[in-house]
């Protein structure tokens, strides 16, 4: 092997990354700084930022407030336990401060690294409630195609997106997955007379929860909005429905808030859009912005009072040595201050309208473009032929075209196109964006009709 000189060669030397084939790595681009919605690569070139890293820098890039709270944080305490017996201030502030705030019945949080640690901590907090009220049978956890949870092996079974199972099987046994409410793709033979595609996609975790045995079912998991699976808006009628069924079944319900939490869709929290409260939440990203690792579950009173009152032989064993980390919350603190200041929920929903009008402008004008969907920061396109559905195959070409022309974001499959920018994206910086994706689009279009 000869000594790798240049940056890329001792990235490729030397790095295996999330995903990793070297086929995708041959020109990667090093980014070294950002400001604001803007990126910038060790070669100079500049990039609108359209995943917001992904998902999570809310507040942008450059932000020195939240490096003055880390470098305060860390001079004061940079670390220390917050197993049972020890706590730290900027952890036991932070709690303080989500408590309610989400839904008024989850007051109580734990702290995680991010979002599969969380996951997994809602997973055998579930465990734990249902063997606590003397039914340990209730194991399985139902979760729905497309979804994203994470790629730890409980996270990763809980996914539904197949891509990443292979070769890590088997599974962890007892998730299951059932169809989304994706409405582009929902099948019409799942339809009853007269059902919409919400109703019909709840009716599918009831049939579920009554095959495997309501006894068996311990949790379904979902996101309010599908976000790695494909920037899947389900249709208003689903997730009330969702929480009758589980309420019925004796379900818990966990939201995977990891990516809609903190003002992502224009809610604070996005089950608020359909007055529907879970039972546990997965947070993680936005709660930093992404300037440390942080994540966490907030789970419900009752949930609590089932912990509260375990005798000592029968506790809560679950733990991470980072867990309410003191710098990690600290910044927390901070960027939850800026997210109120600037009122990125409010801002979210302005400009996702604005978005959302754009990008089913630009489906209007290119036949290649099936489908044009999103909520708040959170949109895609999806290249298919409107009537066959049938995918365009041509979703790379179009995302390297965004490239070329300084946007920078992440397909889904072959052909999903997503856009979930910073929450700070001003109507001249969302035009922009519209822009250059429109210019991208009709590229690409030309050179597939000649
Ligand atoms: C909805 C959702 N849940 C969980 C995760 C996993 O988070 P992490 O990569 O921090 O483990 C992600 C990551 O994208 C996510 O989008």
């Amino acid at each position: 092997m000869t000594t790798p000189t240049t940056l890329v060669e001792r990235d490729q030397a030397h790095w295996l990354h999330p995903l990793h084939h070297p086929s995708a790595h041959q020109t990667p681009l090093i980014f070294e700084s950002g400001h604001g919605i803007w990126l910038r690569t060790v070669d100079g070139k500049e990039y609108i930022d359209g995943l917001a890293g992904l998902w999570n820098v809310l507040v942008g890039h450059g932000n020195t407030e939240l490096a003055d709270a880390a470098q305060q944080q860390m001079s004061t305490l940079a670390y220390a336990s917050s197993y049972v017996g020890a706590s730290n201030l900027p952890a036991l502030e932070l709690a303080d401060r989500l408590a309610g705030w989400a839904y008024p019945s989850l007051n109580t949080t734990f702290f995680t690294s991010g979002g599969a640690e969380s996951n997994e901590s809602a997973f055998k907090t579930v465990r734990y409630y249902w063997r606590r009220l003397g039914k340990p049978d209730k194991v399985k956890v139902i979760s729905r195609q497309h979804g994203y949870h994470g790629i730890t092996l409980a996270a990763m079974s809980a996914t539904g997106m197949s891509a990443y199972w292979p070769m890590f099987e088997p599974r962890v046994p007892n998730f299951l997955h059932i169809p989304a409410p994706y409405p582009f793709r929902f099948p019409a033979g799942q339809l009853r007379d007269g059902e919409t595609v919400g109703l019909a996609a709840a009716r599918l975790l009831e049939e579920a929860i009554l095959r495997e045995g309501p006894e068996t079912v311990g949790a379904f998991i979902a996101e309010p909005v599908q976000g790695a699976g494909g920037v899947i808006v389900p249709p208003d009628d689903y997730f009330p429905r969702i929480r009758e069924i589980c309420d019925q079944y004796d379900v818990l319900f966990i939201a995977d808030e990891v990516i809609t939490g903190f003002g992502r869709t224009g809610e604070w929290f996005a089950l608020n859009r359909w007055g529907v409260q879970p039972d546990i939440m997965s947070f993680a990203k936005g709660v930093t912005s992404g300037y440390l690792p942080l994540g966490g579950i907030q789970i419900s009173d009752a949930i609590r009072e089932v912990i509260m009152s375990a005798p000592s032989g029968e506790r809560w064993m679950h733990a991470y040595t980072y867990s309410g980390h003191p710098t990690c919350c600290a910044v927390a603190n901070k960027n939850l201050d800026l997210l109120l200041r600037l009122d990125v929920a409010a801002n979210a929903k302005t400009q996702g309208r604005r978005l959302l009008a754009g990008l089913q402008g630009l489906q209007a004008e290119f036949e290649i473009i099936g489908d044009a969907r999103g909520l708040g920061l959170m949109a895609a396109i999806e290249f298919a032929d409107p009537q066959t559905k049938q995918p365009a195959q041509i979703g790379e070409k179009v995302r390297q075209a965004c490239m070329q022309r300084g946007l920078y974001t992440r397909l889904i499959g072959s052909d999903i196109l997503a856009f979930a920018p910073p929450l700070i994206m001003t109507s001249e910086e969302i035009d922009l964006m519209l822009q250059i994706v429109g210019e991208a689009v009709a590229a690409v279009a030309r050179d597939t009709s000649r």
